[in-house]
């Protein structure tokens, strides 16, 4: 079996986590789970970033250890991932022993290449960013990234020599010019970060501890970046005793991150890893940002919104399906409560769960809920379904592997819409007049059936819960929920659920938007 390891980014636990970080688990469980039915080992992590002044401070606004406040976000965290219906996954927190562990052993293998030596480092320092920055980098003489003040700060640190890595940093993206996607994200790095030249990178700091100290050096702990990037390897038990998951799963085949934090994955990670002789992973993969009509989200815009309370509402898969689809490839996509609410009803309600109840309800109606199976064509129609099905399904595979992922959506939904235009053309309650037209009946139902059914299986990484019911329903056998089962003309003996359950109720359009509205804090 081939091996597949997959990473979201490891989140900070200094609030509750929104629908943007959700994001990131949701969409890697998608591939996680697309891996699985293709029969990959798949190995898929995410986790928290724990340490840091942040959360430090964070712990003590809320009169809590730094340790008392990390356990109860990773419990939260925890929890969101099951709500949100995440597939079997590993979590892996910096407090974890065993990443302290393989942290240490990495930073006295860099230590010992003679890459890391002390030096003190000055400059503008951002104190809620914890970082520092360059006279030139400042934007009105402020924190770019934040805005806050910042002020001149001095400090003794442990450097990592990053221009030693210059020219071998340039080397490997010509050699692997895909490893980082979109390609547009490659080309601001390129010409924003690596081509004017890397700067060395402090990697210790002593203004604050709550972090794991250097083992040469105790004044020091570690800064988080070294901390957080180590995660993806040791989580896989990297330079400890237990490596064989390291062995089995390293280089990762896809990590997925989002746009703020690509300079980190993009430079530091392979360099760290060049370092340590490591293979970089196969591809990084940068989404971009859930916003809202004004900007950002933020609490002190109050325009926040939380996957779980949408859920709890609408339904898991229905936050699944609406994220996956809204974002595009790369790029910013916004959330409204109107497109929300739109999609529910328009491609979850009146397309697919009305084509699911009209097919039972015909099946049972006409045929007692059971039909033969029929790999014949007897209307003008049903090779045109059939290749709709069968290009679909090709288009969707491309669009997944190219990580179009909203669009791969739209590849398997065209299977629904044609299929509900099979009906109206072929007019099964006119059919149903004449019992000579039996047969025909038969093999229209057996269309249908067979569409959902294979749109079911596909759709199972992006709502898993709904492509079961689907399956359910229309009582598919386990043999013919397979992959390898999903094309044209493979179930038999078919025999339906006796009165439809509807996947998704209609909304009403004012009410939910006020409601959503309502949730929006
Ligand atoms: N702890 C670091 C990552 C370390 S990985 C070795 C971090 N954490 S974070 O919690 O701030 O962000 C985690 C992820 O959530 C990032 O990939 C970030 O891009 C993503 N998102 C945060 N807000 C987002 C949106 N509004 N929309 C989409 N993704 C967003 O950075």
């Amino acid at each position: 079996m081939e091996n597949f390891y997959i990473t979201t980014p490891i989140y900070y636990p200094s609030g509750r986590f929104h629908i943007g970080t959700a994001y990131s688990t949701i969409l890697a469980d998608a591939i996680a789970r697309y891996k699985r039915l293709q029969g990959y080992n798949v190995k898929f992590l995410t986790g928290l970033d724990e340490h840091g002044l942040k959360i430090q401070n964070k712990a003590k606004e809320k009169g809590m250890t730094p340790q008392q406040y990390v356990d109860d976000m990773a419990k939260q965290a925890k929890e969101l991932w099951d709500k949100l219906n995440i597939s079997e996954h590993d979590f892996i927190r910096t407090t974890d022993k065993k990443h302290e562990k393989t942290l240490l052993k990495v930073y006295e293998k860099m230590y010992e290449n003679g890459d890391i030596y002390k030096g003190h480092y000055s400059g503008w320092y951002c104190v809620p960013c914890e970082t520092f920055f360059t006279e030139k980098d400042l934007v009105l003489g402020k924190c770019p990234d934040c805005g806050r003040e910042v002020s001149i700060t001095e400090e003794e640190c442990y450097f990592f020599n990053m221009k030693k890595y210059q020219d071998k940093i340039v080397e490997f993206y010509e050699k692997n010019p895909d490893f980082l996607e979109p390609l547009f994200r490659k080309e601001e790095i390129m010409n924003n970060f690596i081509k004017p030249g890397l700067e060395d990178l402090c990697i210790s700091r002593t203004t604050f501890d709550w972090g794991i100290k250097l083992p040469n050096d105790s004044k020091h702990v570690m800064y988080v970046w070294l901390d957080a990037l180590t995660n993806y390897l040791s989580a896989l038990g990297y330079l400890t005793e237990d490596d064989n998951e390291f062995k089995t799963f390293w280089p990762a085949n896809i990590q997925i991150i989002g746009k703020d934090i690509v300079r980190f994955h993009a430079i530091y990670w392979p360099i760290f890893l060049m370092s340590l002789g490591l293979e970089a992973p196969k591809k990084l993969y940068s989404h971009g940002f859930i916003v809202m009509k004004d900007g950002k989200m933020s609490k002190s815009k109050g325009n926040m919104i939380y996957p779980d309370t949408l859920a709890e509402k609408y339904g898991v898969d229905a936050v699944r399906y609406f994220l996956l689809k809204i974002m595009n490839y790369g790029t910013d996509s916004e959330f409204t409560p109107e497109s929300f609410v739109e999609r529910y009803n328009s491609d979850l309600c009146n397309d697919l769960g009305n084509l699911l109840n009209r097919t039972i309800a015909m099946i049972n109606k006409y045929f007692d809920g059971k039909i033969k199976e029929n790999k014949y064509s007897f209307t003008q129609f049903d090779n045109g379904l059939e290749n709709i099905i069968e290009t679909s399904i090709e288009e969707f595979k491309t669009n997944f592997d190219n990580l179009q992922i909203s669009n791969s959506l739209s590849s398997l939904f065209n299977i629904i819409s044609k299929a509900n235009k099979y009906i109206d053309d072929t007019e099964p309650w006119v059919l149903a007049k004449s019992e000579e037209n039996k047969d025909k009946l038969n093999c229209v139902m057996y269309h249908l059936v067979e569409s959902l059914r294979i749109f079911a299986i596909y759709i199972n990484p992006f709502m898993p819960d709904t492509s079961e019911n689907i399956l359910n329903q229309l009582g598919i056998n386990e043999q013919y929920r397979t992959l390898e089962s999903a094309s044209f003309g493979k179930s038999e003996n078919i025999k339906v659920i006796e009165k439809g359950i509807p996947l998704f109720e209609r909304l009403d359009v004012n009410t939910s938007i006020d409601e959503i509205k309502e949730m929006m804090k």
